[in-house]
């Protein structure tokens, strides 16, 4: 068992328990996302030990070297003294509501611009914060632009704090704040002749968009397979303006599906990456992007593994929500 210091508190951490859920299970205020060590809402510094390494995986070699952690994957091996990290560091600007529409039943597209200049890869993803100082993770849906804007699709969960709130709340015109962007799911111009195969569930299509965006801007010439899947058609978004880009690029290869109803035209039936892994089934050589449900990226990745694509090819973001009936 550890002590932990955190501003006036001192709590007990057990074995096995993560820093961020002892002090949660003591009623303290800490912000968290993901509760997977993803969206780095939950970043703490140690102002004595080093924290272990596992709690700084996924962090810059510079704030390792601060002893910055995540304290949802922290489980700390001795006593602590540990503060929430500057706020000001993880919100980098805030960002005006220009536009907020449906794009179908249960997700809206939100464009913000942002007032200071931000830098990004397309496929990059961002954590928003309500007012009441909630965040959530966010992947940007379009590319690099001089109007700072950026692009979200989001999906209302039922009883979802943020994205309920985004839905029904948020008007054009609010500001809201918007922290550095992360992750290191984006295209790389190298081996343009390589074969891209991306595969997204629901939201899981915005990242995707703009990695697409991207590649096509930058001339990737291999073949570049997406298939965008939900359980029903009104799941999907984007399906004309996919046709149309597949129309303009003759590399560009778009496949809709959907798992839980008979296909109509145009539309085939199935899980998508059983779908994408039918379609192409060798995929040595090919760089592989998965976004979306988290149990599908999961499986998909093992999946590709298998089918020949170098685990150093795979690129991908599990949509993790939080699992947790404290929020
Ligand atoms: C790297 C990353 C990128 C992301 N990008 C996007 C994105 O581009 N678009 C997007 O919409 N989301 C994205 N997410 C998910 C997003 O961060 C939020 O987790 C999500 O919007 C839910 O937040 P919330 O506050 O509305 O829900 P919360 O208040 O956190 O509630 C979530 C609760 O909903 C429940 N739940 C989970 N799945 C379902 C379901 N299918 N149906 C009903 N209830 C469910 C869970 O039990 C959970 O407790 C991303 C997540 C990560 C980690
Ligand atoms: S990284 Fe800890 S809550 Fe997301």
């Amino acid at each position: 068992m550890s002590e932990i210091t955190f501003k006036s508190h001192k709590v007990t951490c057990h074995p096995d328990e993560t820093l961020l859920d002892a002090l949660l299970r003591e009623k303290i205020d800490v912000q968290f996302g993901c509760k997977a060590g993803s969206c780095h809402t939950c970043l703490m510094k140690s102002a004595d030990q080093p924290p272990p390494a596992k709690a700084q995986e996924g962090l810059k070699p510079t704030q390792k070297q601060q002893k910055y952690f995540l304290a949802c994957i922290c489980k700390p091996e001795q006593d602590m003294t540990v503060s929430p990290a500057n706020d000001s560091e993880q919100f980098i600007t805030k960002a005006t509501v220009l536009e907020k529409q449906p794009l179908n039943d249960d997700v809206i597209q939100l464009k913000l611009k942002c007032h200071d200049s931000i830098s990004f890869k397309p496929g990059q993803f961002v954590n928003l914060k309500k007012p009441d100082g909630l965040s959530r993770s966010y992947s940007v849906a379009n590319t690099p632009n001089e109007d700072n804007i950026l692009e979200f699709h989001i999906r209302s969960l039922p009883g979802g704090q943020f994205s309920q709130w985004a839905k029904n709340e948020l008007e054009v015109g609010e500001q809201i704040p918007v922290s550095e962007p992360k992750g290191d799911c984006f295209y790389i111009p190298e081996r343009q002749n390589q074969g891209l195969l991306l595969i997204g569930t629901g939201t899981g299509l915005a990242p995707l968009l703009g990695i697409i965006k991207d590649a096509l801007a930058q001339q990737h010439s291999g073949p570049i397979h997406l298939l965008h899947g939900s359980r029903n058609k009104k799941g999907l978004y984007h399906i004309d303006e996919m046709k149309t880009l597949a129309e303009q690029y003759p590399n560009f290869h778009y496949t809709a599906c959907v798992s839980g109803e008979m296909p109509e035209k145009d539309f085939e039936q199935g899980r998508v990456n059983e779908i994408a892994l039918n379609k192409i089934n060798d995929l040595k050589g090919w760089r592989v992007y998965l976004c979306g449900h988290p149990e599908m990226v999961n499986d998909t990745k093992k999946q590709a593994f298998l089918k020949g694509a170098s685990m150093q090819d795979i690129f991908s973001d599990p949509f993790l929500v939080t699992q947790n009936e404290e929020k």
